[in-house]
Order: structure tokens, then sequence, then C-alpha cells
């Protein structure tokens, strides 16, 4: 039925969005599923560890790139399409989207390349909403403990091109933009009036 995606730096409150995402829908008696990425797949959670361990010091940018396209096809292959061709609603913890921003701005990549392998993973599978909560500079380094996985263990700078990755796809119509500075109620309610307004339960 359809696609729905939620994309954001790491401390944006995306898990409790979602959260409340699941129990609005089992309130509706609506057929969903949920996925986290990287994972959501055995396959793909084996590559999660991988991509996350602190150990893995040296991973190239492309090896890393490669290994989250990799766990998204898996997802996309194996639970996302069958799910979406029996007419249930999906919601994706991230996709396509992190890895623009991520490792095409983040890891500067280049978002060419890194919209072109992904249809290729994806079949070119694109989400039909996506929310982004933006987060400021101050409330990501509250929120984000330097002890974090090995994403989060980055600097500012490269949260700051991350940012400008997803400054530049949420001009696309698909993005609503919300601030994460909001209260959870505030946010939850946008995200629900966004939903009703796009797809009938
Ligand atoms: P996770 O613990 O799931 O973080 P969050 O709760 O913030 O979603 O870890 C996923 C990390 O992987 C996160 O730092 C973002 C990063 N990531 C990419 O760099 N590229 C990608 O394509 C995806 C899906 C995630």
């Amino acid at each position: 039925m359809a696609l729905v995606t939620f994309e954001g730096i790491d401390g944006c409150g995306k898990s409790t969005q979602i959260e409340m995402l699941k129990t609005y829908l089992k309130k509706k008696n609506v057929e969903f599923s949920v996925f986290r990425e990287p994972g959501g797949t055995s396959i793909g959670e084996q590559i999660r560890q991988i991509l996350l361990n602190r150990d893995n010091t040296d991973m190239s940018a492309k090896t890393e790139f490669l290994l989250y396209a990799a766990s998204r096809a898996q997802l996309v292959e194996k639970e996302v399409k069958p799910r979406l061709e029996r007419g249930e609603f999906v919601i994706l913890d991230r996709y396509i989207d992190s890895s623009v921003a991520y490792q095409g701005f983040g890891r500067k990549l280049g978002k060419r390349m890194v919209v072109l392998i992904n249809e290729f993973a994806t079949e070119v599978l694109y989400p039909d909403l996506t929310f982004y909560l933006e987060i400021d500079e101050e409330t990501f380094k509250k929120r984000v403990r330097s002890s974090g996985d090995r994403m989060e263990s980055e600097g500012w700078d490269f949260m700051e091109r991350v940012i400008k990755g997803y400054e530049f796809l949420s001009k696309s119509r698909r993005f609503v933009k919300i601030d994460s500075r909001l209260s959870q109620d505030r946010i939850f309610n946008y995200i629900i009036r966004e939903i009703e307004s796009h797809f009938s339960f």
C-alpha cells in the first residue's frame, strides 16, 4: 500500500515517533511492518554488526557504502516488496536518503553514484513519504554520547555535511521536514496529519 520512511541524524528522535506511529496504526487496524536499516533481515543484521562495530576503524568509505546498499537490497527484496505487493503499510527507520546524506555528502562519495547503486539495489523503489526530523548542533551534542557506535563517533564536521545532504534532499516533494525541538506530541500530530492526508485507512 505505502512506503513511509523516517530520516534524520543520530539523536533526532525518530525511534520515539515510530513507536507512536505503531500504536496509532494498531488502533486503526492497519496491517503494517517496521524495519530498521541497516538490518531488518537476518543477513542485514549481520551486515549491521560489521558496519557499527567500533573496532572496524579502517573501513573504506566505499566498503561502508556498499555494505549499507547490500543490507538494503536484502531487505527490499525479501521483506519490503512482498509486503507492499500484499497491500501492507511499510515503515522504514532510514532508507536510501541516509546513504545519500551519510555516504554521499558525509563521506563525500557524491550523490550521483550513491543514487545509481541504490536504484540498482532497490530496483528503484522510492518512499511515498519521508519524515525528516531536523536537529541543530546544540541538541545533537546533548543527545549523542561520544561512546556511541562507529558512525556516532564521527565528529561534528561529518555531521554538518550529513545535514547539508538532508537539506538538499528535503527539497524533494515527498520530504516532510519537522523541527525535532518541538514536543514529541506536536511532532506526532504533524506526522499523523500528513499521513492522513496521503493515505486513507
Ligand atoms: P542506528 O543505531 O540505527 O542509528 P539511528 O538510531 O540514528 O538510526 O545506526 C545506524 C547508523 O548508520 C547511523 O549512524 C546512520 C548510519 N547510516 C548510514 O551511514 N548510511 C545508511 O545508508 C544507513 C541506513 C545508516
